[in-house]
């Protein structure tokens, strides 16, 4: 350690670099992290799931009590308005009292934050803030920003990427969301619950890509139904901004006659990508794949001894949880323990209305690699949705025809994200779907629908 400044050195402070940092320093190793934006947590805490969630939970309250959803319990609104200024401001609070908190957990455990953008000086030295710093072990943790759409410029203020969509200062008459994905969905309900007309151009012929077809469908259905409008199959080829309005031209994505739409706000989210600019890996002897992602082993080493990389910079689903788990496991793998990630048994979740939530393989994935029985269950029939007069979407179980172990989860619901750990804690323990169909599930709870998908799978649902 003499000639070194600290045993390790994280990249970034997301959920990934910070949680490695905080754990390195817990396991007893002199800790840094790196961080160049003002405030800690990274694109999840400052400029992706908590402001998303927060005006995603806020638009919903607006909707239910505008739109007359209550209604129907006898719960009558009026001189409903929107203070789109205090939304904001209530979401910024929040983003400030986690940050601030992570900041917290720094200080509490020790670890440094070195204020910059750090880029390699060689496999061992970083520099970062002016500053050359030595450590052991580099982690880097980078993340993930938006893929730009050639020919269409973000300017934050009429063509938007999801930072921009969570700060927008009015509600847009129209918002064209390019991108049918999660970004373009949860932020799209946003703006439609607080009235703006929310068109969506999705180049493929199905929302949503790489969740089960038939929960993909069911979600489609359940969008148009509550008023976006869904162009599938459909691309832009240009985005013309002129006195505050955009002209987005459209057409088939096969090739074919152009359209020109107009909008007052143009969300860009067609994915993200790797960061990686900047950070002179050459100087380390790193190179990225063709994706742009820094290539690692089981045990998040990257083929350079001493560097290790996680989160959104790296393979994998670009989520927050799965960022989170490895930088606990890469920290426990520098300390010498055995850090692991079951990336078989990541949930991934919609925050939108209904949520929507997987974990492990689609029905698609499922049968390429063998036999399967699925098992449903609708929510329609679940006693708890239907008190609650929010019956939408259904639980669905693939097992394995043999074992009868369960390989896949897919929920749609207004609780599906919450849901959804009961499925992954059964995945990760091994479970069958008859573990599952003869644990207790509290009634009445939606949870009840999970048992029943399970028992489905047997052919044996009760109440259906
Ligand atoms: P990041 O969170 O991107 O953090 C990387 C950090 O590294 C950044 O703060 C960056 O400033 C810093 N950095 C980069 N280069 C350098 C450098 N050279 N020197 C110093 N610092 C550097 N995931 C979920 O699981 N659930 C959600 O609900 C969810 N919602 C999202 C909503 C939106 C709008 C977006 C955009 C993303 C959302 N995500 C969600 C994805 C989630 O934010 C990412 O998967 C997660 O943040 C990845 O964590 P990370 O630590 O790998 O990287
Ligand atoms: P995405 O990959 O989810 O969706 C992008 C969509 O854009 C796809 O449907 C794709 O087919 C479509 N597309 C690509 N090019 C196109 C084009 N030229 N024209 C029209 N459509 C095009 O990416 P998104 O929504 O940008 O989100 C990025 C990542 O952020 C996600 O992969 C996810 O991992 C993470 N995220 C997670 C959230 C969550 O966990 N709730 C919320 C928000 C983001």
């Amino acid at each position: 350690m003499a000639d070194y400044d600290f045993d390790v050195l994280v990249i970034g402070a997301g959920p990934g670099g910070y949680v490695a940092a905080i754990r390195a320093a817990q396991l007893g190793l002199k800790t840094a992290c790196a961080e160049s934006r003002e405030t800690l947590g990274g694109t999840c805490l400052n400029v992706g799931c908590i402001p998303s969630k927060a005006l995603l939970h806020a638009s919903e309250y607006y909707e239910e009590a505008h739109g007359g959803g209550l209604t129907k319990f006898g719960i009558t609104f009026s001189g409903v308005t929107l203070d789109l200024d205090q939304m904001h401001a209530e979401k910024s609070k929040a983003v400030g009292e986690l940050t601030k908190g992570i900041e917290g957990l720094f200080k509490k455990n020790k670890v440094e934050w070195l204020k910059g953008r750090a880029s390699f000086v060689s496999k061992d030295t970083v520099e970062v803030g002016g500053r050359s710093v030595r450590a052991k072990n580099i982690v880097i943790a980078t993340g993930s920003s938006v893929t730009p759409l050639p020919g269409v410029t973000i300017d934050e203020k009429v063509v938007v990427s999801s930072t921009g969509a969570l700060a927008l200062p009015k509600v847009p008459e129209h918002m064209v969301v390019i991108g049918g994905g999660v970004i373009g969905l949860e932020l799209g309900s946003v703006w439609k619950r607080l009235g703006a007309k929310v068109t969506v151009i999705e180049f493929l012929d199905q929302i949503l890509p790489g969740m089960d077809g038939e929960i993909r469908k069911e979600a489609n259905k359940l969008f148009k139904k509550q008023g976006l409008e869904m162009k599938l199959s459909t691309k832009v080829t240009g985005v013309v901004v002129k006195g505050g309005k955009a002209s987005v031209t459209i057409e088939p994505a096969a090739g074919g006659a152009a359209e020109v739409i107009e909008a007052d706000a143009v969300l860009v989210a067609i994915g993200r990508r790797p960061n990686t600019d900047g950070l002179a890996l050459e100087q380390a002897g790193l190179t990225t794949n063709s994706r742009g992602q820094i290539e690692i082993d089981h045990d998040f080493a990257t083929v350079v001894p001493g560097i290790w990389a996680i989160g959104d910079v790296v393979p994998g689903p670009m989520l927050a949880h799965k960022a989170e788990d490895e930088g606990v496991a890469v920290a426990e793998n520098i300390a010498g323990l055995t850090g692991i990630v079951n990336h078989d048994v990541i949930p991934a979740v919609v925050y939108t209305h209904p949520e929507i939530a997987s974990v492990g393989l689609t029905e698609e994935q499922a049968k390429e690699r063998g036999e399967i029985k699925v098992g449903k269950f609708p929510f329609l029939a679940n006693s708890r949705a239907k008190t609650n007069r929010d019956t939408d979407g259904f639980v669905k179980i693939i097992a394995d025809a043999k074992s009868d172990r369960v390989l896949g989860v897919h929920i749609i619901s207004s609780l599906a994200g919450t849901l959804i750990a009961e499925a992954a804690i059964a995945m990760e323990f091994g479970a069958t779907s008859e573990d599952i169909a003869y644990t207790c599930h509290a009634h009445p709870t939606h949870a009840e629908a999970i048992k029943e998908a399970a028992m489905a799978v047997q052919g044996k649902p009760i109440h259906m």
